[in-house]
């Protein structure tokens, strides 16, 4: 275990399966939130066994199951968990809306995952000027973080943005140059989103994240399990991690002052990443 005010982020763990949450808190004495996506969700060992057997469910049966996690996660985890509507490249802002409505009840810890896309934009500004919590999720570049600040600035509670490292190192650039870009380009703001990294993949990206001192980190249980086999090591300032081949991501000057859908919202990974989590849903459903 380890003093929880010598980690500076908060300590996420992404999945969608309570007993690693309840797990990771036995082994870390606390764990701060959760986030959750379809993908998750469909890797859930309940969810799984059925799927392997061939069964399927109904809309509403998935839901409830998925309500029935959340609220078993929220039991554990002290602050925030992360809940995703169903979204294709096609759902209306509206749509988001009203399932997002729906799934902010399911825990007073809710934090609903919006796609950085324009309908989810436009559902965030409006969920946020209903004192919802966001997190908006799939994003890839600078721009859409700045977007993403500007169409929430009314916010009541914090907002997080989700830059997805591995998906870029993926495909061979330095996603950790994203979480530092979008830091030092949030630094001239006025601190109302806070930049969750997510899509970790290993140790270096955790060290990495711990060294910026991004607000909030989400580790899969796999990533987890070894910092808790390194004692919750910490890195130093100047840590240095390990060389790697993929390429730079410069940083861009970019204004917070600009309306939301003056920024460039477009990234192949953003529409991609809709896709695929669409896909998993929908394979869930008879
Ligand atoms: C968390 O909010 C994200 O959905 C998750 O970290 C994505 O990770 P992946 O790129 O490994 O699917």
């Amino acid at each position: 275990m380890i003093h929880k005010k010598k980690i500076f982020s908060k300590i996420f763990i992404d999945g969608g399966d309570p007993s690693e949450t309840a797990k990771a808190e036995q082994l870390l004495g606390f764990i701060d939130g959760q986030t959750t996506n379809p993908t998750l969700v469909a890797n859930n060992p309940i969810v799984k066994k059925s799927l392997e057997k061939g069964e399927k469910f109904t809309k509403s049966e998935i839901n409830g199951l998925y309500k029935k996690i959340i609220e078993e996660i929220s039991a554990i985890v002290e602050w925030s968990v992360s809940i995703e509507p169903y979204a294709d490249l096609k759902t209306s802002a509206e749509e988001l809306l009203s399932q997002a409505v729906g799934m902010a009840e399911w825990s007073s810890k809710a934090w609903i995952k919006l796609p950085t896309t324009a309908q989810g934009l436009e559902a965030a500004k409006k969920a946020v000027a209903n004192d919802m919590r966001v997190n908006m999720t799939l994003c890839f570049t600078q721009d859409q973080a700045a977007a993403i600040y500007a169409a929430t600035k009314d916010a009541k509670y914090p907002v997080f943005v989700s830059p997805f490292v591995g998906r870029l190192d993926d495909r061979g650039e330095n996603g950790m140059h994203l979480i530092e870009n979008i830091l030092k380009m949030y630094e001239k703001g006025d601190g109302h989103v806070m930049v969750l990294t997510a899509s970790v993949r290993n140790f270096d990206h955790l060290m990495q994240a711990l060294r910026l001192r991004s607000p909030i980190i989400t580790l899969p249980f796999k990533v987890f399990e070894q910092w808790a086999g390194k004692r919750f090591m910490l890195p130093s300032d100047d840590h240095i991690s390990v060389p790697s081949q993929l390429t730079s991501i410069p940083y861009k000057e970019i204004s917070l002052d600009k309306h939301w859908y003056q920024y460039d919202l477009y990234h192949e990974l953003t529409e991609a990443g809709v896709k695929r989590f669409a896909e998993d849903w929908n394979r869930l459903i008879r």
